[in-house]
């Protein structure tokens, strides 16, 4: 079975949201709030330690009602289900997308190829279990005998920015263990990690799911040139101790020179971008433990359960995807933002370009037709409070609409409440203000009640925000690893249902080949 080819504009649904459109798209969300005093509550989605304010949107009832029946014409429940199941929905590489079954935690089988690939899946799992346990005890050393104290995750994409992500968002769960990336292909970036690093007490990580990519093999090879170096004494039998893969390429894994014991496989059913679940997340289980490293997967697993089993208008995925689709083809806005309120998640917005962009990118639909309506939006995003000093500005007085979702945690993890307090007020005063604006009244009594009288004529204008602005706010108890796996299931499952909607293939990336082909013609003319 494959997902079903429908292409959303000749839908039903998708016509009475265009006349819906038309009615609807100047009208201001304070007047929405003022006919219904329910809005809030009715536009909030609650799932354990996760409340979902979508009110803030110029949508209502009607509007919703037809994208639920978008949903429906375009066949998402079966959709759904062929996803979890391990149906070949990949179809452009004939691959089951099955990065759900890695954070699996019910007895159930899931079949690819009429094979059970959990008893694999769980085999995997403990192997990082053990290996993890054994690094973090000091048991497995590297190649004098002195124990590890440097990780250093070799990788690109989505064998690099999930980790890298993920670790730095859960650095308050860290252990001793101190954890690198390198990714880049400029030299320099790779010589100022290795420059403070020891050979002895260094891990080194390869992940690549190919283990084909220049970038992770040029600075393997670089990393492993500068670990064998005379005057340090390491030979190759060495690297053995100090150096472990990630990949599906055991030949070419192999071939580098890595022991066998030492290689963690993976599997062509899950994308680079929604890999860090499985072995791709070695440096996150490294750097928080095992044990924090599988409540991350629980959290996923129980957004897993929520996307699963809840009817859609309940469903978080699926009203963040159906609201996004709504302001990308109605509205015609060509971007999202993302703004967590917590440090820690600086590097959310950077993960989530690559998996949604990577993933929706697309102008050519399941048929293989050029799309005649907008897909993949353009995602972009840092943390506030920063944000309000760099780029907010064009959010509330710009030209452009640009909708954002506001991340905030209810708990600090150091509990510093002063700070905390501060941080949160932020939070809500961004979507109020995107929100209510201020009106030309509202700064002429203002501005009189500063004594700043006359200046009115000649500023007024200036301090006008017109609002109507729209926001998600989600607000999570605390970033635990639990939470942080709900969070990225829940933006991984809302990809998805865009893709399904838009009907194009979500799971392949052959926009990224000609790039790489191109480079290495210029390579081969420079050498
Ligand atoms: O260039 C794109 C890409 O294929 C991503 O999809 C992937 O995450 C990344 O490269 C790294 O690939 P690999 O894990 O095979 O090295």
């Amino acid at each position: 079975m494959s997902l079903k080819n429908i292409n959303p504009t000749k839908t039903k649904s998708w016509k009475r949201l265009i006349e819906h459109f038309e009615e609807i798209q100047n009208i201001q969300m304070k007047s929405l709030f003022q006919m219904d005093g329910n809005r809030k509550e009715k536009f909030t989605l609650n799932f354990d330690d996760f409340n979902i304010n979508y009110s803030k949107n110029r949508l209502n009832d009607e509007t919703l009602q037809y994208l639920l029946e978008l949903a429906d014409e375009a066949e998402l429940q079966d959709a759904i289900s062929q996803y979890f199941n391990g149906s070949k929905i990949n179809t452009t590489e004939n691959r089951a997308v099955l990065h759900t079954a890695l954070r699996n935690q019910n007895s159930n089988q899931v079949l690819v190829n009429s094979m059970d690939i959990m008893p694999e899946v769980r085999q995997t799992l403990s192997k990082i279990e053990n290996f993890t346990n054994r690094v973090v005890i000091g048991e497995l050393k590297g190649y004098t005998g002195k124990v590890f104290t440097d990780i250093v995750n070799i990788g690109i994409g989505g064998s690099d920015l999930g980790p890298r992500m993920v670790v730095e968002s859960l650095q308050y769960y860290k252990n001793h263990l101190k954890t690198h990336f390198v990714s880049n292909i400029d030299g320099d970036h790779v010589i100022e990690i290795l420059k403070n690093l020891n050979r002895e007490t260094t891990l080194f990580v390869i992940v690549s799911k190919t283990f084909t990519t220049q970038e992770t093999l040029t600075n393997a090879k670089t990393i492993k040139k500068w670990f064998l170096s005379e005057e340090f004494g390491a030979t190759e039998k060495d690297i053995r101790n100090n150096f472990v893969a990630v990949s599906t390429n055991l030949e070419k894994v192999k071939d580098f020179g890595i022991a066998e014991e030492n290689i963690f496989t993976m599997w062509n059913w899950v994308g680079g971008r929604y890999s860090l679940w499985c072995a791709v997340g070695l440096s996150i289980s490294l750097a928080i433990g095992y044990k924090n490293f599988n409540k991350f997967l629980k959290g996923a697993f129980a957004m897993d359960e929520h996307f699963k089993n809840t009817p859609f208008k309940q469903n978080i995925p699926v009203v963040l995807a159906l609201i996004s689709i709504w302001y990308n083809n109605f509205f015609d806005t060509q971007s999202e933002v993302v703004i967590p309120y917590s440090q820690y998640l600086e590097k959310l917005p950077p993960f989530l370009q690559q998996l949604s962009m990577e993933s929706n990118g697309k102008s050519v639909d399941r048929n293989g037709n050029k799309t005649d309506y907008q897909t993949g939006n353009i995602i972009w995003g840092n943390t506030g409070t920063n944000v309000q000093h760099a780029f907010m500005q064009l959010l509330h007085q710009g030209t452009k609409l640009i909708p954002v979702d506001f991340i905030g945690f209810e708990e600090s993890l150091h509990g510093n409440k002063d700070h905390h307090q501060k941080l949160m007020a932020n939070f809500y005063a961004q979507a109020e203000a995107l929100y209510a604006g201020k009106t030309e009244e509202e700064v002429h009594l203002d501005m009189k009640f500063k004594g700043d009288t006359n200046k009115i004529n000649q500023l007024l204008p200036f301090k006008v925000f017109e609002g109507n602005r729209p926001s998600n706010s989600i607000l999570i108890k605390k970033l635990s690893p639990k939470n942080l796996g709900a969070l990225i299931a829940m933006y991984e499952h809302k990809t998805f249902v865009q893709g399904v909607i838009w009907n194009i293939c979500s799971f392949d990336q052959f926009g990224v080949e000609l790039g790489k082909e191109l480079a290495n013609q210029f390579l081969v003319k420079q050498e």
